[in-house]
């Protein structure tokens, strides 16, 4: 469906206000800074800093990215409130987005509050905001359950009282898209000022009801980064604008390159990770494993991949699995150097399959062992970092302690480090050690005792991930926790290393 007169949709971002509402979300001014500040160069047009009422360090964040001299609009949302909206004009703001409950079930259950008050409190905002000589946004909130009517006599009161913008929210996200196309079309009847939508999740359709916004002429999306939000999170940025690039042919803003080092600072900022399965920023989202895919991807990768993932800042993977095809596993092969014959590749395949029944993940390092056994040669990795010693304190009232040697391209290096734990300040050692050659986030850390009793082998398996989104996965077992964790963690930055050398 082509939408109405819109080429350019503005990105309305809501991470560091309607995101900061995921439960378990807070932030300091200080990340609130450094968020916007990536916002800003991703290239989003409007900034939502925060509700500057809520407290002294959310205004403190509003007014110093007010201040940060940014190229998007920053915007304060307010309740239809003299003290809202004054909180907000004291941070310097660019705008005001102010709101008021309007559905039936809201103006009488949540504020107690008749329609004519309801409409009387927006006149008068608008019109306070403006007498301030701000831009600004007014939401009638929930707007999909609020009755035709009404909704288009207080859409238009605000518009005549000088809103800029009017924005429709699904506020509980009980929209469909066809439903959410024909409201905007009928409120764009009444309203002549620009047209936004705020999309809300409940049942997953926050990003296709906000596309069908904008197929029914709303110019403007509010959207979050990674789909953070109240609940089940707003329309996630990233989803929304590779669609309207890629599917509706229409231009943003946003250097798309930037999405996926976005979506990994404010997952690493609020503490919310990421679903592996998630579109464009998950874990999975570029990683082929079924042979079909594989031998696809390998020869013309449109074959498979609707993105290109250096689109997002992202690679392709190939991983093995009991999915795998030869061709996939050929490639990785290559990848690392190692030429098997036709009969030892379909060896290797047949025991990477028989693994997978299993039920087990086939690391890089499984996969190489495997090589190994079948063509009777040692695949030696390659290895830039190495262990020379490691020693832990640990107690009841002891901080635990890890004090780490490393061979680093011939060199020996130590380093000590706390932490949480002893695994933990051991892991934190090697960041530390190894941090000049690369920088490396644990993904994911899994421990399982491969042998019972207290002198169980454990066998520790580690994703890391560099800045760069190249993402490896490294086992280890040992007697000792520590000893596998700190081996599973440099094989992997050994693993991150070799891949970026080669790509150099
Ligand atoms: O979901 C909602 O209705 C909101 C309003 C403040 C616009 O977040
Ligand atoms: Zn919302």
């Amino acid at each position: 469906m082509k939408p109405k007169d819109v080429a350019y949709v503005r990105m309305f971002d809501t991470t560091l206000r309607d995101g900061e509402q995921t439960p378990g979300v807070s932030l300091t001014p200080e990340e609130k800074l450094e968020i916007a500040q990536q916002l800003d160069r991703l290239g989003v047009d409007v900034i939502e800093a925060g509700t500057p009422i809520t407290s002294k360090g959310e205004k403190k964040a509003v007014r110093e990215i007010a201040k940060a001299g940014l190229k998007a609009e920053i915007c304060g949302l307010a309740r239809t409130m003299k003290e809202d909206i004054d909180a907000a004009v004291e941070c310097e703001v660019d705008s005001v987005h102010t709101f008021i409950s309007t559905s039936e079930v809201q103006m009488e259950h949540a504020l107690g509050l008749t329609p004519e008050q309801v409409l009387s409190r927006t006149v008068e905002s608008v019109e306070y905001i403006k007498n301030h000589g701000l831009v600004c946004e007014f939401s009638p909130m929930d707007a999909t359950r609020t009755d035709m009517k009404f909704l288009k006599q207080i859409c238009s009161a605000a518009e005549e009282a000088g809103a800029d913008r009017i924005n429709i929210p699904d506020t509980v996200g009980v929209m469909t898209p066809a439903a959410m196309r024909k409201l905007i079309e009928d409120v764009k009847t009444t309203v002549k000022v620009p047209i936004s939508v705020h999309c809300h999740n409940d049942f997953g359709m926050a990003v296709a009801n906000s596309l069908a916004g904008v197929e029914g002429g709303a110019s403007q999306i509010h959207v979050a980064v990674n789909g953070l939000g109240e609940r089940a999170g707003n329309a996630a940025l990233e989803e929304v604008v590779m669609a309207l690039h890629l599917i509706h042919g229409l231009k943003t803003g946003i250097n798309t390159k930037l999405i996926y080092g976005t979506s990994h600072l404010v997952s690493r900022l609020t503490g919310i990770t990421i679903q592996p399965n998630k579109a464009i920023v998950g874990e999975n989202a570029f990683v082929h494993e079924s042979g079909i895919h594989t031998r696809g991807v390998a020869v013309v990768p449109r074959t498979f991949e609707p993105i290109r993932p250096e689109l997002v800042g992202r690679r392709r993977r190939l991983v093995a699995g009991k999915h795998a095809g030869t061709r996939g596993i050929k490639t990785e092969l290559e990848e690392v150097g190692v030429h098997p014959t036709k009969e030892q590749l379909r060896d290797i395949v047949e025991r990477v399959k028989y693994l997978g029944d299993k039920g087990k993940l086939v690391t890089d390092a499984d996969l190489l062992a495997i090589t190994s056994a079948v063509t009777g040669r040692v695949v030696k990795e390659e290895k830039i970092v190495d262990l020379k010693d490691l020693a832990v304190v640990t107690g009841i009232k002891v901080i635990p302690t890890a004090s780490v040697k490393l061979v680093l391209d011939g060199k020996e290096y130590v380093a000590a480090e706390t932490g949480l734990g002893p695994v933990d300040a051991a892991v934190k050692a090697v960041q530390k050690l190894t941090a000049n050659l690369v920088n490396v986030r644990l993904k994911e850390y899994r421990l399982e005792a491969l042998t019972g009793g207290s002198d169980a082998i454990a066998e520790v398996v580690i994703k890391v991930e560099d800045n760069d989104g190249n993402v490896m996965s490294a086992r280890a077992a040992r007697e000792d926790i520590v000893m596998a964790s700190v081996e599973a963690m440099i094989n992997g930055i050994n693993k991150i290393l070799l891949r970026r050398r080669k790509l150099q």
